[in-house]
């Protein structure tokens, strides 16, 4: 299902989450900064320390002129000397130590915050990923998780360390000299407007990168795997002109980014040269009026100094703070879903009954795909459900699974809904192997025992392969069970990679199996061992199993024929064959097909 929507072209669904982002950025809201802070669970003592080094070495900072001023005076002292290299000496064991430290809570964090977003991720709705892609979500989880889990060890601890040196330098510039103060206190608010103009342009734009880095990280995603598809249709040149757009896109905002970069560091530094002009020309004139001495304007000039860089680090570290916001508004996005709703307290392994479908209804969007489809699945039996292609036989197992709720009327399990179960015990009791066979990128072991608590024995794992007609082709192979299956099972073919599949299930015994066209790409032989397999299991359990082959579907105890989103008919092969038109004609069509496909092979 996934696949055939990844060929399909990503362009529509790209535009739609750009949207969602372009309303996300518009907020500049501080409500996802908040929730996620609350959320996540941040090493804050760690934090804290950052913060302390950082202000002894503002404070050290806020030491030093007091004895250059000295030094500059004349007063030089081994003392005084002493002192000054202490401090300097002082600030430089800090800086290492910040690093180690901050460097330290960074990494912590930024675990922290991946492994909050994956716990959430792993527990959205299945419908969430049909509007959503994936690889998308690999972005958030990586790059603006790196830049949040920065921000809570560097850029805060910054944060108020400058804001405590600027107030400080403030205090003593005004105890040194007002009319000097004044001359600085009048850049301030140039440099306040400059740094929240560059603090919203950056929040702007960081926003922007990230989404084109992630429309075109998506992209060859989307692309890379499918290259075969590509060459096959001889697409080489359209998909390159494709990746160019994408990269094309992305380099735009970039040099965007690099443009208003450099336009904030232009009035970064006219607002320096016009503060420092300033200082000059005030320092020239009290100096010449006898008002003041030279080494108080030295130290004076030093002081400023560190108000200046201590309100440039402010701001910066605001823009920091901005950039950030972007970062949590798209985490957030994800994080604020609501997990698949859960209300069941009873538990599903404890039953075993039919499994009964009551005029269900359902539908993705707006069109039903499912119209008041009633059955029951009788325990001990082997349910077969037909029916052409988009009839609707694929979604009734996904509401079985309870991947979607129905619109309208029940799934019960014996007496009760399947809503009063408890999701986890209920699929803990149901075996499913999707109409798209997924492997995971590990050997052929891992991939049957997945699924299983805790340790397997290797008895039950040869059982399920042999059980799955899987045991000799795996022997086969020159590691046995442990062959690496490449990803999503490349190295198989697509019978070996089902047979893995159907021991996969087998293995769970649940009670429930659920088979999507599982033998579809099955040869004759092994097929028929796995109907045997089948009908061995159907025993005390329920199966519904949607097949195409008729000679599978005549096997099963009851039979449910699907058209056009509705159950058309519904009995044993016999009854259908005498009453059931559409059955009838499926079975014909596939019998022809048969034929002639014999009749070729034998030209
Ligand atoms: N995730 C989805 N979102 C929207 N529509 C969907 C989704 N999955 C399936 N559909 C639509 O629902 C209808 C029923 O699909 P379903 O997969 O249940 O058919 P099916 O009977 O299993 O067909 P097939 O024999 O081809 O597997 C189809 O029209 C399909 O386009
Ligand atoms: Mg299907």
């Amino acid at each position: 299902m996934m696949t055939k929507r990844n060929n399909q072209s990503s362009t529509q669904m790209m535009k739609s989450q750009n949207v969602e982002l372009e309303a996300e950025n518009k907020k500049q809201s501080w409500k996802p900064f908040l929730h996620l802070i609350r959320s996540v669970k941040l090493p804050w003592l760690l934090i804290l320390l950052c913060i302390i080094i950082n202000f002894t070495q503002g404070y050290l900072t806020l030491l030093f002129p007091e004895y250059t001023e000295d030094i500059y005076a004349g007063n030089f002292t081994p003392a005084l000397a002493v002192t000054a290299v202490l401090v300097v000496l002082g600030q430089s064991i800090l800086t290492a130590l910040l690093q180690f430290v901050a460097g330290y809570t960074s990494n912590l964090n930024h675990m922290r915050f991946q492994s909050y977003i994956w716990k959430k991720l792993s527990r959205l709705p299945v419908s969430y990923f049909e509007d959503h892609e994936p690889r998308d979500l690999i972005s958030r989880t990586t790059q603006d998780t790196m830049s949040l889990s920065e921000f809570f060890a560097y850029s805060i601890s910054y944060f108020f360390s400058s804001i405590y040196t600027f107030l400080g330098s403030l205090v003593l510039i005004f105890n040194y000299d007002w009319r000097l103060a004044l001359s600085q206190a009048i850049i301030i608010p140039v440099c306040y407007l400059v740094g929240v103009i560059a603090g919203r342009v950056y929040f702007k734009l960081n926003n922007r990168i990230q989404g084109k880095l992630s429309d075109m990280t998506r992209y060859f995603s989307a692309v890379l795997p499918y290259l075969t598809l590509v060459k096959l249709f001889g697409q080489e040149n359209r998909e390159e002109t494709n990746g160019n757009y994408w990269i094309e896109k992305y380099a735009e905002v970039n040099f965007q980014s690099s443009l208003a970069g450099s336009a904030i560091s232009v009035a970064n530094t006219l607002s320096q040269v016009l503060r420092e002009l300033l200082l000059i020309l005030m320092g020239v004139w009290l100096i010449q009026e006898g008002s003041l001495e030279v080494s108080a304007w030295i130290a004076f000039y030093m002081y400023a100094n560190t108000l200046y860089n201590g309100m440039q680090m402010i701001m910066a570290q605001w823009q920091t703070l901005k950039r950030n916001q972007g970062a949590c508004a798209r985490i957030s996005a994800v994080t604020s879903v609501p997990e698949e709703a859960n209300p069941g307290t009873l538990d599903a392994t404890a039953e075993n009954k039919d499994l009964v479908f009551h005029n269900v209804s359902f539908a993705y969007q707006q069109n039903n795909v499912l119209n008041e489809v009633s059955f029951t699945a009788k325990k001990g039996q082997v349910t077969a459900i037909v029916g052409p292609s988009g009839a609707g036989k694929s979604t009734i197992l996904s509401l079985v699974e309870r991947f979607y709720e129905p619109k309208e009327g029940e799934i019960l399990l014996g007496d009760h809904k399947a809503s009063e179960y408890e999701l986890k015990s209920w699929r803990q009791d149901i075996a499913y192997i999707p109409q798209d066979t997924h492997l995971f990128s590990g050997t052929i072991r891992d991939n049957i025992a997945y699924g299983m608590q805790g340790k397997v024995s290797e008895a039950k794992i040869l059982e399920a392969a042999k059980k799955a007609d899987a045991y000799d082709f795996i022997m086969g192979f020159e590691k046995g069970f442990d062959t690496p299956v490449g990803e999503n099972g490349a190295r198989l073919s697509g019978g070996q990679r089902q047979r893995i599949a159907i021991a996969r299930a087998l293995l769970r015994d649940a009670r429930v199996l659920l088979l999507d066209e599982a033998t579809s790409n099955l040869d004759a032989e092994s097929e028929y061992q796995v109907e045997q397999t089948l009908k061995e299991l159907s025993e005390g359990r329920t199966i519904l199993l949607v097949a195409h082959h008729m000679d599978t579907v005549k096997q099963a105890d009851h039979i449910i024929v699907m058209e056009n989103s509705r159950v058309n008919g519904e009995g044993t092969h016999e009854e259908l064959m005498n009453n059931n038109e559409l059955y009838r004609r499926l079975v014909r069509l596939q019998a022809g097909g048969k034929l002639a496909g014999e009749k070729e092979e034998r030209t």
